[in-house]
């Protein structure tokens, strides 16, 4: 029943859209008509109207080296997707974005305006028009970043398999820092594209045991440098604000393969710009999970929750959520010392094949106490085309087909404040945030 009432709102919702737009049309042909007789230098051309949208808000990835497989770099590469990019833009599915509120520094959304002018060049030809004398951004070849200072690679090739699953890895490099480092940029580089699922960059300090001596578990107060996932970008701290590498750290590279039928070979790389000097915050990256949860199968919106409490007045800057192929929508909620609970970040659909971190263009100012509510919904219904099997009770697992309920965020606290001391706690010992 509840899936077939799914099903009908879907195709319900797709029909007046449909209808939406084609009204929309009708209504402007006669003054598109006029125009084109009138003054038909006035058409939408690729080179004045297209060419910019698509700088700005595609070749980050639509280009060559980067991650879409095909580039809109020229008119000549283009023009054979204008009726896709037509349809991609007007159901909003590109470029990809999730949140559906908020207000966030890397959310490259387009305007109303810029997908009209898109699906207008569609619909009159996608014509190339004029050369402009504007000049062309020179993208970079390689790291994005606009400095490389120190960048570090797996120290030999790990060879994926043709099928099967493949446990996480871990990969240690020695950053031979012999001083403290300040991290205010840093790019990850996977060599495999297509079967890099995640990465995640781990500091391990100096004297920690973990993955010597059989110590696998990650030590909670070893920090995140930067975690990549399908469709991460560069990621630039503001001015004043970096993460710390001590001297003497190494980097642990946690690599989640995925095997898609063809063997392959993977060297992923890190790249570090430094900051200019010492910094007055330091960023860290922080977790808030639920791994104790049972989703009974079948069941098509099942909830997960999990609370905690900041345990010291910090500057919230960013949020990337973490679920599987049953994740269907993730929220970040706050509570205040005094006022309503907030909500920071709602992301719907969440789709496990475009894990974003989301930006705030405003780092909120939090107080020691603030409570913090975070909640994953999951499709374990035969409903969701992406369910690997919709009679399993899930559970939490690294793998794909097991369930995880992560809602990681960044932080910006006084520089001298490392993560095990960010958890201590002035006074009464509350439930700590679980890190
Ligand atoms: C974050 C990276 C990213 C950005 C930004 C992005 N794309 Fe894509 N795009 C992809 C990837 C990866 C694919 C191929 C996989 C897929 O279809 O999801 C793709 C596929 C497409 C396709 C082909 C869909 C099909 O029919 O197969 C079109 C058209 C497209 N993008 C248009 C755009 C346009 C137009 C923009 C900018 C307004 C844009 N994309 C921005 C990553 C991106």
């Amino acid at each position: 029943m509840f899936r077939w009432m799914g099903h009908i709102n879907q195709s319900t919702i797709a029909t007046s859209f449909t209808l939406h737009i084609e009204l929309h049309i009708e209504r402007r042909a006669p003054a598109l008509l006029f125009f084109l007789f009138c003054l038909p230098v006035w058409a939408v051309t690729f080179e004045s109207d297209v060419a910019p949208i698509l700088e700005q808000h595609c070749q980050r990835c639509h280009r060559a080296g980067e991650i879409a497989p095909m580039s809109f770099e020229t008119y000549a590469q283009t023009r054979p997707w204008a009726a896709a990019i037509r349809e991609q833009v007007t159901l909003r599915r590109m470029p990809p974005w999730f949140a559906v509120s908020g207000d966030f520094e890397n959310n490259p959304s387009l305007t109303q305006k810029q997908i009209s002018t898109l699906r207008e060049w569609a619909d009159t030809g996608a014509v190339e028009g004029p050369a402009q004398s504007l000049a062309t951004p020179a993208w970079p070849s390689g790291w994005n970043l606009k400095r490389t200072d120190a960048s570090f690679e797996m120290a030999e090739s790990f060879a994926i398999p043709a099928s099967g699953a493949v446990d996480y890895q871990y990969f240690v490099i020695s950053t031979k820092f012999t001083q403290d480092r300040w991290v205010q940029g840093a790019e990850i580089r996977p060599g495999a594209r297509a079967n890099v699922h995640h990465v995640v960059v781990y500091v391990r300090e100096k004297n920690s045991p973990w993955l010597r001596d059989g110590h696998m578990a990650i030590p909670p107060k070893s920090d995140i440098l930067l975690i990549y996932t399908p469709g991460s970008d560069a990621r630039m701290l503001p001015a004043g604000m970096a993460k710390k590498v001590d001297a003497g750290s190494d980097l642990v590279f946690q690599i989640h393969y995925t095997t898609n039928g063809k063997a392959a070979l993977d060297r992923t790389k890190i790249g570090l710009q430094f900051a200019p000097s010492v910094p007055l915050k330091r960023v860290l990256t922080l977790q808030m999970g639920n791994s104790a949860f049972h989703i009974p199968p079948g069941n098509a919106n099942f909830p997960v929750l999990v609370r905690g409490t900041l345990p010291n007045d910090a500057e919230l800057l960013s949020f990337f959520p973490h679920m599987h192929l049953r994740g269907k929508a993730f929220e970040y909620r706050m509570i205040p010392p005094r006022g309503p609970a907030q909500v920071l970040l709602r992301v719907e659909p969440y789709d496990f094949y475009w894990q974003l971190d989301y930006v705030l263009r405003q780092a909120l100012k939090l107080a020691a106490g603030t409570k913090f509510e975070w909640e994953a919904w999951f499709d374990n219904s035969a409903n969701n085309p992406r369910n690997p099997d919709a009679k399993a009770t899930v559970t939490y697992g690294e793998q794909s087909w097991e369930e995880m309920m992560i809602g990681f965020f960044d932080v910006a606290v006084p520089a001298g404040v490392t993560k095990e001391k960010f958890f201590e706690r002035a006074g009464r010992q509350e439930n700590s945030l679980p890190r």
